[in-house]
């Protein structure tokens, strides 16, 4: 038997922005993972057991734009490998539509699974390649930051189209991730947001030099560990997501109590309109900040540390 994993993920900055070619900053988050796990078999089915939604299924059964079978079948090509004579199973605990990735984490499992199954040995650019090719079944216009940093497994300044540059953290941070308990589809927000930018492109294109600029203080100051500047970053990162319309009532609501429980800065993360909103937390104000945000309504809370 082969298992193989992946972390979650969360932007920290430049969500939107980013599939317009500004850039981002995401981390990993090692709190929820996914996980594939490769039997061979007897017969030459491939058969594959989606544990979460309780579906078993042959891959000769499974549309075409179903993510699973997509990534199976692209990296069997990839591998010069023929899809048979297996049974994969998918095990997540990554929520889903929430920001922090699942698609891709299950894509990159899968990759992994695969190519230890087959006795290969893939690049990291080379797992969130494949990882990427499922990215587009899940919206349209990924930008390729998911698949970037759960392949990578590190913190990451990612400008679409241009070599991945990962970095350091110099001084650990913690963070409050939590669910609004909205599942929002990244699709329907990037697609509203496509309508937006041709509507007056001059107006987002705009707000996203201004949200590419806050990712390039970011990086700089998460480099020199200057934590302290990073809440203020947010806060303004946040401004600019709401004036791009893929804020809700129930993120501006958890933003508001982790700020008013002491957190130095809290946005939204990932595609917004529900999912997952952040807050900087510190070892002194972390509990008060959790508790707030469950007693506002978030359906759990991941305090994560980022280093
Ligand atoms: C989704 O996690 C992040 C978005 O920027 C979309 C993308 O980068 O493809 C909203």
């Amino acid at each position: 038997m082969i298992n193989a994993t992946a972390p979650g993920k969360i932007i920290l900055f430049g969500e939107h922005a980013v599939v317009y070619a500004r850039p981002a900053i995401a981390v990993p988050v090692f709190h929820v993972r996914a996980q594939a796990t490769i039997e061979p078999r007897a017969d030459a089915r491939v058969v594959i057991v989606a544990r979460d939604l309780a579906r078993e299924y042959a891959l000769d059964d499974a549309p075409a734009d179903d993510p699973l079978a997509a990534i199976i079948r692209a990296t069997c090509a990839r591998l010069n490998v023929a899809p048979q004579n297996f049974c994969i199973a998918i095990h997540s605990t990554i929520p889903l539509a929430s920001g922090l990735g699942s698609g891709a984490a299950v894509s990159v499992a899968i990759v992994r699974a695969l190519a230890k199954f087959f006795g290969v040995t893939l690049s990291e650019v080379e797992v969130s390649a494949l990882a990427y090719e499922t990215e587009k079944l899940h919206h349209g216009t990924p930008s390729g930051i998911d698949n970037t940093v759960i392949a990578f497994e590190q913190p990451v300044y990612f400008v679409r189209g241009q070599p991945i540059e990962t970095f350091r953290v110099a001084r650990p941070f913690t963070l409050a991730i939590a669910d609004t308990g909205v599942a929002a589809p990244t699709k329907i927000a990037v697609g509203d947001v496509r309508r937006a930018w041709e509507a007056d492109r001059a107006r987002c294109e705009s707000l996203f030099d201004q949200i590419g600029a806050l990712a390039r203080d970011a990086r700089a100051a998460l480099e020199r560990g200057a934590v302290d500047a990073l809440g203020d970053l947010m806060n303004a990162n946040q401004v600019l997501l709401r004036a791009i319309g893929v804020s809700s009532p129930e993120i501006e609501t958890l933003v508001g109590a982790a700020l008013r429980a002491g957190a130095r800065g809290a946005k939204l993360s990932g595609a917004g309109r529900g999912g997952n909103v952040i807050a900087l937390a510190d070892a002194v104000t972390q509990d008060e900040v959790e508790r707030a945000l469950l007693d506002a309504g978030a359906r759990r809370v991941i305090v994560t540390r980022v280093a």
